[in-house]
């Protein structure tokens, strides 16, 4: 494959998502193990930055577990929240690097879908402007379609995440021919997102064997990834689970482009 930019290919970031170490912690309702010393060490590991939902629910993430992040990190964190006041006002006194708004509910086990920008369009203008102003990057995790991608670049986002998860979940299921036409969905949606000016990230459900698709896209910027390297972590550390991630990612984009990817 050859790059369509014109632009060079630039190194493809990984952000570590350490909601499922407090998963893990609050089964026990204790302190251990902490998801702080997860990110430092996904950090030393090569971690371009450390993503953390804090839900309505605080079933995983805690407001302590954000304010030790916030104290304790050295890359950028990404401060995954619904859109709701209540979490305006936290990422408001953090101020942290990045804000991705995602939709919730109170029965999933994950993020189902991505966030239904345009059928709310000016409550989120509104939502996001003084996320903007208090100068947070502010990404919105939307599916791969046309009309949220329209929808989110009017509300003024600078940055989109796109949902993988069905493309990761066909790929789990053995539908090869549904995950290729998603993985086709997912690559135009990029390029036409990038081509409006947004900038693009990626991530739920990717795993070693659907990561390297994703991230031969020239045009994806990051990646986030958690529940499957927090997994993985149990059988090979997560030092060495962020590693090899990391070396997924660079290889395919040194396959598809050529070596000397920045
Ligand atoms: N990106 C977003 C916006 C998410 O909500 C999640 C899950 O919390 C992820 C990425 C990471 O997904 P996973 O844990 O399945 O890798």
């Amino acid at each position: 494959m050859t790059a369509s930019l014109t632009q060079p290919i630039g190194r493809l970031r990984l952000g570590i998502n350490i909601d499922h170490v407090a998963t893990v912690r609050n089964a026990r309702g204790g302190s251990y193990p902490d998801p702080l010393r997860a990110a430092l060490l996904a950090e030393q590991a090569g971690a371009d930055g450390i993503t953390a939902h804090l839900r309505e629910d605080r079933r995983h993430i805690t407001d302590t577990d954000i304010d030790g992040l916030v104290e304790g990190l050295n890359v950028p964190l990404n401060f995954e929240m619904a859109a709701t006041d209540e979490m305006q006002a936290i990422a408001l006194r953090h101020k942290p690097h990045a804000v991705c708004i995602v939709p919730e509910k109170r029965q999933e086990l994950t993020t189902e879908g991505g966030l239904e920008v345009a059928r709310q369009e000016n409550k989120l203008a509104h939502f996001i402007a003084p996320l903007r102003e208090a100068g947070c990057r502010v990404s919105i995790f939307i599916a791969a379609d046309k009309p949220q991608i329209d929808a989110a670049f009017r509300i003024g986002a600078p940055v989109i995440e796109l949902h993988t998860g069905a493309y990761c979940d066909y790929h789990a299921e053995g539908r090869f021919d549904k995950r290729d036409a998603e993985l086709e969905r997912l690559r135009d949606m990029t390029r036409y997102a990038t081509d409006l000016g947004l900038e693009v990230h990626a991530g739920h459900g990717l795993t070693y064997e659907t990561v390297k698709p994703i991230a031969a896209f020239p045009e994806v910027m990051e990646l986030n990834i958690g529940h499957f390297l927090i997994g993985e972590a149990i059988f090979s550390g997560l030092d060495s689970a962020v590693r090899r991630m990391r070396a997924l990612m660079d290889e395919a984009r040194n396959e598809a482009f050529g070596t000397g990817v920045a």
